[in-house]
């Protein structure tokens, strides 16, 4: 009979994958149950390619804890403790599926994951960290898992790492439980070419992560009212990518951002991430707009400000955000593929 052990070592204990950060039109704010990860709402995001995450797991039997590189720099705290967590599920679904045997929750890993993207740029590198984490975890003890169930793999470590799994445009469908709960790709990126301008005005640390600011959703007496209207928005901003209708897209997308602010701004305590900076973009666009410039804006939880254009914008509007006032930089991103192994 073939031991475990022979089987343990058989598995390539290793393996690196690259996954790319994404920016939602339809926004994820609050979650159903906070363990699992399940939203309140369904989201919708376009991945962003040229910024990756690329990430290496080893596992290894010489290791006695799991550890944390990133940029170079070994992680310790609550960095860590995400990451081991997220380890642990892995590991579990390894001896489930009989891939190791009771023992190999003991199996320890090494994690060196790089960004090609600056921190505090208001482009959440959970998403692409913990995308290119379940890749290369599925990779390296051979777990095989489809789409879907990477997807739901990747949610258990950021919810919105479930949507850089699949390629180009992707609805994460909040469903009902663990197993329901996944995102799927509904268009290539090169079905439209759109081009995200991060406009970076504000390097600092955001305040309160979204992980933290999830569970005060709940707190906002808007927030039954924005879920309420969000299946609506995004069945239009769906549509309207699907059709390439810029004006229906820009409506869905700046009324979405406005409505998790609005829940953030009155949940106790109170989440306030736009600035006098953030808003000074968001009123430069809208003007841009009504002169007839295809171009929008949406916000995450940060005050930087991600202007969503045509790519036939581009000659315009990128020097025209450069030469605002303290713009710090602009990252142009177009759609971007799905994670996957290197
Ligand atoms: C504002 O996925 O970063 O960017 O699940 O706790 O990791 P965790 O939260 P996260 O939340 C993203 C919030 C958002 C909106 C969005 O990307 O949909």
């Amino acid at each position: 009979m073939r031991s475990r052990i022979n089987l343990l070592d058989k598995l390539p204990f290793t393996a690196t994958a690259i996954a790319h950060p994404n920016i939602a039109f339809i926004k994820y704010w609050g979650n159903r149950d906070d363990a699992l990860r399940l939203p309140l709402n369904s989201s919708l995001s376009m991945n962003l390619a040229g910024l990756e995450t690329r990430t290496t797991v080893r596992f290894d039997k010489s290791l006695n804890t799991d550890s944390l590189s990133l940029n170079g720099v070994l992680q310790d705290g609550a960095g860590l403790t995400r990451v081991a967590a997220f380890l642990d599920v892995a590991r579990k679904l390894a001896v489930e599926a009989k891939l190791l045997g009771p023992k190999g929750l003991g199996l320890f890993a090494h994690v060196e994951s790089v960004n090609t993207f600056p921190a505090g740029a208001g482009i959440a590198s959970s998403a692409s960290a913990f995308a290119a984490l379940a890749m290369a975890v599925n990779g390296a003890l051979g777990l095989n898992l489809p789409e879907a169930q990477l997807s739901r793999l990747s949610r258990l470590g950021s919810g919105s790492a479930s949507r850089s799994i699949p390629t180009g445009f992707v609805e994460w469908h909040a469903g009902q439980d663990d197993e329901s709960s996944y995102a799927e790709s509904f268009a290539p990126p090169e079905h439209w070419d759109l081009v995200d301008m991060v406009v970076i005005i504000d390097q600092g640390h955001k305040q309160v992560g979204s992980s933290q600011g999830h569970p005060l959703a709940r707190t906002s007496p808007l927030n039954d009212l924005r879920v309420a209207g969000v299946d609506e928005r995004l069945r239009v901003c769906k549509e309207a990518i699907l059709a390439r209708d810029f004006e229906a897209f820009a409506w869905a997308t700046e009324l979405d951002s406005e409505w998790m602010h609005a829940v953030m701004r009155t949940s106790t305590p109170s989440l306030r991430y736009w600035t006098a900076r953030t808003e000074t973009v968001l009123w430069q666009v809208r003007y841009w707009r009504q002169k007839g410039h295809a171009l929008c804006t949406t916000v995450d939880a940060g005050p930087n400000v991600h202007v969503i254009g045509t790519q036939d914008e581009l000659d315009f509007a990128l020097p025209a955000l450069k030469a605002l006032p303290n713009v710090i930089d602009v990252i142009v991103a177009k759609p971007g593929a799905g994670a996957s192994l290197v």
